[in-house]
């Protein structure tokens, strides 16, 4: 199992600055749009590319493998984690950043077994910053060591959320309604960087204490949480249940302490899960 990791850990990482260099390049050109689930859910031929590209060569690497794919299962495929080696990726995290060159945009390349992500790779290519995890092993960017912050007092935080794609008028009221009962604590800041796994590094690297959000999907985040964990964080639903992977609900945190205080006040809604029949 361990050899296996390191193979999978080695040529995710390969893949990534691969996949990277694609989106680096695609930035010059223009950059044809089209829409997904909403008129603000946009994906790109380059998004198509590169999940091709990543797909293609873990296949010819590891041919037993299975896939989780943001772009495949737009096309169709199932998404449906299995206790199978699953990768899970997103080629293109922060397609709306991409398509106006706003500079955060990640490759994010989840692995698992038994349901459970064992290597997390998030690879921030305009900063050209590699985010690597491996259950039980630590996290580290380009190589160094990540630690979460040691902040205990939401008041003294910085948090990171998105506003997602989803414009129904009682989702962007949710969201308001948590974003005004947390900027009110007060807290710090509110920040997002216009990709979940971006937001999942920061909260990794102990720049921001948390990041939540509703409606994302598990492409988004199956590689930077376990970033967080092993930077010495906490992962889970924001209720403040167990995390579960597939059902576009997050709270990350530096501890336990943070999450919970943040708990209070987020108004929950509950996404169709990315399992959904
Ligand atoms: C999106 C980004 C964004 C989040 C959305 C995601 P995509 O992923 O992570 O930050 O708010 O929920 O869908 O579509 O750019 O891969």
């Amino acid at each position: 199992m361990a050899d296996i990791l390191q193979n999978v850990m080695d040529h995710a990482v390969a893949v990534a600055r691969k996949a990277g260099e694609v989106v680096r390049e695609a930035l010059s050109d223009d950059r044809k749009v089209m829409t997904k689930s909403s008129a603000v859910d946009l994906v790109t031929q380059t998004d198509q590319k590169v999940e091709d590209l990543i797909i293609q060569s873990v296949k010819e690497k590891f041919p037993q493998h299975r896939f989780i794919g943001e772009e495949s299962v737009a096309a169709g495929e199932p998404s449906i984690l299995t206790d199978d080696p699953t990768w899970i990726i997103d080629p293109i995290d922060g397609t709306t950043n991409f398509v106006h060159a706003f500079p955060f945009i990640a490759i994010s390349i989840g692995f698992t077994i038994n349901k459970r992500v064992e290597v997390g790779v998030v690879y921030s290519c305009l900063e050209d910053k590699m985010f690597t995890a491996r259950r039980g092993r630590g996290a580290f960017c380009n190589g160094e060591p990540l630690q979460v912050s040691d902040q205990t007092d939401v008041h003294r935080s910085i948090i990171a959320t998105e506003f997602g794609s989803n414009r129904d008028p009682e989702v962007v009221d949710k969201i308001f309604s948590s974003l005004r009962n947390i900027l009110s604590l007060p807290v710090h800041g509110v920040r997002g960087a216009g990709t979940a796994a971006v937001n999942l590094s920061l909260v990794a690297s102990g720049c921001v204490e948390a990041y939540y959000e509703m409606g994302m999907h598990v492409w988004d985040i199956a590689a930077g949480s376990l970033l967080v964990l092993e930077a010495g964080g906490v992962v889970m639903d924001v209720d403040g249940g167990d995390a579960d992977l597939m059902s576009r609900r997050i709270l990350a945190a530096n501890n336990r302490s943070v999450a919970l205080q943040l708990v209070e006040h987020i108004a929950p809604y509950r996404p169709d899960r990315d399992d959904a029949p």
